[in-house]
């Protein structure tokens, strides 16, 4: 069998580190790997070569590779993005396009369709207020997009750039025989949560770092006030999704930007049950007005049953089975509490 060749950028984040352990687990494919960083020593075995550098001077490096799937993780994440913003919107937006580009340039040439998967978030939402965050419920994918940080305004931007290149570019879809256009889909993900792994630098942060903190015996202080909510997720069930949509052939697919979600919580929520598998954890809260107001901005929980309609999404771990049967076992081993 001839190994599909997989492009992966932002390689060293939390989701590149985890799809790349995945991908190798599953076989049949030969990865390359890009990212500002160099890999780390627990995923450097499964690269066949490593592209390390800024991905707008660096995509150069790749038009003469034959790319079957492309996983366009890298990104600068909210936070940073609020206080670094044309350095967000060049590696967020020119990374994006100047990918799309080559994998539309691709998929013409060779009249074969690259897939194109882009992690989007629930960041592309703007609620705009805390009264309608409360009321509106869960969410669905084409409501409240007016998002309200650089971040967000980004993703959403990229999600309809990735269904321009794949429906329009250079509207040949007029002509009689249109060209192979790329094939993109992506998906909005909650935060997600890695019981290996630490974010940095996005908002969604205070669930993970308030986790791992109190596994650690280490204090805690919360960022956001103990009633902000948003929907989680366990880095396992993101991982599956990214490689469900991968496999769904793409007759079965009538949209390109699929939500999904495992659980809403409150920060305080967290801290119970953060007390309750750790009593005696230490957490306190200190809410950031800026920090506060982005996940203010974000919806309390989304709607994803156009993913579980169109390619049978369903979720491993709920909230229960987050704690007891991904995080908790494996956060006893990792620092032996
Ligand atoms: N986890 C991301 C962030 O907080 C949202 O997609 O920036």
């Amino acid at each position: 069998m001839t190994e599909k060749l997989v492009l992966v950028t932002g390689a060293c984040g939390e989701i590149g580190q985890a799809l790349i352990q995945a991908l190798a687990r599953r076989g049949g494919y030969q990865i390359v790997t890009s990212d500002l960083a160099p890999l780390p020593d627990s995923i450097k075995a499964m690269s066949t070569e490593h592209v390390q550098g800024d991905l707008v001077y660096k995509v150069k490096n790749f038009y003469d590779y034959g790319f079957d799937v492309i996983f366009h993780l890298a990104a600068s994440l909210s936070s940073k993005a609020e206080v670094a913003s044309e350095e967000a919107h060049r590696i967020n937006v020119e990374g994006t396009m100047q990918l799309l580009m080559l994998a539309a340039y691709r998929s013409e040439k060779y009249q074969k369709s690259v897939r194109f998967l882009f992690p989007s978030s629930i960041a592309a939402y703007g609620m705009p207020g805390l009264d309608v965050k409360k009321t509106a419920g869960a969410v669905k994918e084409d409501v409240y997009n007016m998002p309200q940080t650089m971040y967000g305004c980004n993703k959403l931007y990229c999600e309809k750039l990735g269904m321009y290149y794949s429906k329009f570019f250079g509207q040949k879809h007029l002509d009689e025989e249109p060209p192979c256009m790329l094939d993109f889909r992506s998906i909005r993900f909650p935060g997600l949560i890695s019981a290996f792994t630490l974010p940095s630098s996005g908002t969604s942060d205070y669930g993970p770092e308030m986790l791992h903190a109190a596994a650690q015996g280490k204090p805690y202080t919360c960022f956001v006030r103990e009633d902000a909510k948003i929907s989680f997720m366990a880095m396992p069930d993101a991982i599956k999704s990214l490689l469900m949509l991968l496999d769904v052939p793409r007759e079965k697919l009538n949209h390109q930007v699929y939500n999904i979600t495992a659980f809403a919580l409150t920060a305080g929520e967290f801290r119970d049950r953060a007390l309750k598998a750790f009593p005696g954890a230490q957490i306190n809260f200190q809410p950031n007005p800026r920090r506060q107001g982005i996940v203010d901005s974000w919806p309390e929980d989304v709607d994803d049953s156009l993913a579980r309609t169109e390619w049978n999404w369903k979720p491993d771990y709920d909230a229960d089975a987050f704690f007891d049967d991904y995080f908790l076992p494996e956060i006893r081993k990792r620092y032996g509490r």
